[in-house]
């Protein structure tokens, strides 16, 4: 089969074209012909060998993937050859920049209705990690504020959508070029945090009192200076560790006087939160975003635009032409 990986860490360069033997499911298994495959940050994470994790070369990264089931392995039987399935590869195995792909069924299930495949493969990885952030280690409930921290990117605007849906009030930070993008998306108040401390716009918008929970997508110091911009008890999720270099413990200190909550959030992969994603996506209460579509040759190109770090949504590379 086609695939796109890599021989060695290195830069957007070692991602190169090869041959490989078209995998076999096992087990628990299903074989996935892949239509598209969303490139995410953990993918030059790892090309550039940042990840404290054990990988064999050669190496096929791409976590979020939107397909058709080829082949299904013994014990399977929730899905059948020619089901349209999407779902987000263990960062463990190979990944997804491939015309096929294997993966357990549990983590994996049917493509909503109505999107194209290079729609419903921009969802998995950070719908999941939005929604889980939010909902599941926040608590966010109707009525709450809430902050993302780089609102425009693929996770922030899946933030942006289900904390609107779910009845918060939604503040945002991103560059000046992203505000009309993310009102579109359902961001009450926009912080551009190029030009304005987002501690002070924070509290001047609340009267003084801070959000309730804030997402962190960018780490370090905006970590840091996140519990500042809480209200009392409240609540940060921060999910970009290798972003973490530089907070002191003593700058951690405001989270004391908020008696505040922190949550270190891993994705995890779970068929119950693509089945909410895909009721919301069936019914249009989320949006998916692709800001580009590229054929899988062309995944370096991918790369460069998401090292960047100013990606707005998602960019996608469409292995079967839809
Ligand atoms: N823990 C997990 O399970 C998990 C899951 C998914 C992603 N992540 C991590 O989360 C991070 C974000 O992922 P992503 O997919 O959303 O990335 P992305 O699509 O590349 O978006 C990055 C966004 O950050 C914004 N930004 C950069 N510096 C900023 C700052 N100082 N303040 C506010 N916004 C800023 C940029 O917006 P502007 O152009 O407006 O500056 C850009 O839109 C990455 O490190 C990724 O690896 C972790």
């Amino acid at each position: 089969m086609k695939a796109v990986g890599i021989t060695q860490f290195g830069g957007p360069e070692t991602l190169q074209p090869m041959a490989l033997p078209q995998p076999e499911p096992r087990e628990g298994q299903l074989l996935v012909k892949v239509h598209a495959c969303a490139a995410n940050p953990v993918d030059y994470k790892i090309r550039k060998g940042l990840l404290p994790m054990k990988f064999e070369f050669p190496l096929i990264v791409g976590y979020d993937v939107s397909g058709v089931v080829e082949a299904v392995g013994e014990g399977v039987a929730d899905f059948v050859p020619g089901d349209a399935v999407y779902y987000s590869p263990e960062l463990a195995f190979q990944g997804a920049y491939a015309e096929y792909h294997v993966v357990d069924a549990g983590i994996v299930t049917f493509k909503p209705d109505g999107l194209t495949h290079v729609e419903a493969a921009s969802v998995p990885l950070c719908g999941m990690t939005a929604w889980q952030a939010l909902f599941d280690r926040a608590g966010l409930r109707g009525g709450e504020t809430v902050l993302v921290h780089g609102a425009a990117g693929g996770v922030g605007a899946m933030a942006i959508q289900l904390a609107a849906w779910s009845g918060c009030e939604v503040y945002a930070t991103a560059g000046p070029e992203n505000h009309d993008y993310l009102e579109d998306l359902g961001a009450d108040v926009i912080i551009d945090y190029r030009s304005h401390d987002f501690v002070e716009a924070v509290r001047d918008a609340t009267k003084g009192r801070g959000v309730d929970v804030v997402l962190d997508t960018v780490g370090g110091e905006v970590f840091a200076r996140s519990f500042t911009a809480l209200a009392p008890q409240g609540c940060v999720v921060a999910i970009a560790p290798e972003a973490m270099g530089g907070v002191s413990l003593e700058a951690l200190a405001p989270a004391f006087f908020k008696n505040a909550e922190a949550h270190f959030h891993l994705m995890q992969r779970r068929r119950d939160t693509l089945d909410q994603l895909a009721r919301l996506l069936e019914r249009g209460f989320l949006d998916p975003v692709v800001e580009s579509v590229l054929p899988l040759e062309r995944a370096a190109e991918a790369h460069r635009r998401l090292e960047t770090g100013h990606g707005r949504g998602k960019v996608v590379l469409e292995i079967v032409k839809g």
